[in-house]
């Protein structure tokens, strides 16, 4: 049930996570406490290994084995089943990993119109729109082509669309810039920050690159699974 009347649209307290290894407990993130309004892109910014991608696993609802308190969108993850959790990120979540997961057998536009496929939404008007998103970043000449006939740019740019298509009201990108070169890289950034003006998604980037994270909103900093900074929104700041 949504029931939270926070002004968050993501928010974690006391969020940590300890796993059992070999050699013992490793606790990946540790007493995280953060909120994300709508419409804020933030990144989340930390050198390798220092939980980046975990917390944003969390936050997603894709990885479940933690302790504390997850909200999003309204929904205290923990009290939803998973069939719950894959609805609420059917209808208002994208994302945006660093391997791109783009289905081989499908051209770029049939993969861009996979999530609605899945979510019984392919109307016309749909498909109109996941054309024009293909245009948006740039590859309508490329509509056609199959994943392996795209370079690596060209095929995180169909992923962006991909995520872009349900509308997400929360986009999450975990290294976007990770295998591109730096022309492709700028592409892809300019291309979410565009996303986030025009469609005003909130954006949650994983990143270890600082020039990036410096265009953010606003930065939270991990490490060694711990937020040790977090510039609040410009209303709680003073
Ligand atoms: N299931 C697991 N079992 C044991 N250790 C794990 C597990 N998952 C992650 N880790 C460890 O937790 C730490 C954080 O991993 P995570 O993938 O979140 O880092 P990251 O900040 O995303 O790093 P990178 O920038 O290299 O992608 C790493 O030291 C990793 O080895
Ligand atoms: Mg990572």
């Amino acid at each position: 049930m949504n029931t939270t009347p926070s002004k968050y649209i993501i928010q974690a307290s006391n969020l940590s996570k300890t796993v059992v290894t070999k050699s013992g407990l490793v606790e990946i993130l540790k007493d995280v406490h953060l909120g994300i309004e709508n419409s804020e892109v933030v990144a989340i910014w930390g050198s390798s290994g220092s939980g980046k991608t975990t917390l944003l696993s969390i936050l997603a609802g894709l990885d479940a084995a933690y302790t504390g308190q997850v909200n999003l969108l309204g929904y205290d993850l923990a009290k939803l089943t998973e069939d719950a959790k894959a609805q609420v990120r059917k209808q208002s979540v994208g994302f945006v990993f660093q391997s791109f997961l783009l289905i081989p057998e499908l051209t770029a536009l049939e993969n861009v119109l996979l999530p609605l496929e899945i979510s019984g939404e392919l109307t016309p008007h749909r498909i109109q729109k996941a054309e024009e998103l293909l245009g948006l970043v740039g590859l309508t000449h490329r509509s056609k082509h199959y994943p392996a006939t795209l370079s690596g740019g060209e095929q995180q740019r169909v992923a962006l669309a991909r995520a872009f298509v349900i509308d997400p009201q929360v986009l999450f990108v975990d290294e976007p810039t990770g295998s591109l070169d730096s022309d492709n890289g700028k592409l892809i950034i300019d291309l979410l920050f565009q996303l986030n003006a025009v469609l005003k998604t909130t954006i949650v980037i994983v990143t270890h690159d600082h020039d990036l994270a410096k265009k953010c909103g606003r930065i939270l900093q991990i490490k060694a699974g711990r937020l040790i900074d977090q510039n609040l929104p410009s209303e709680e700041r003073s």
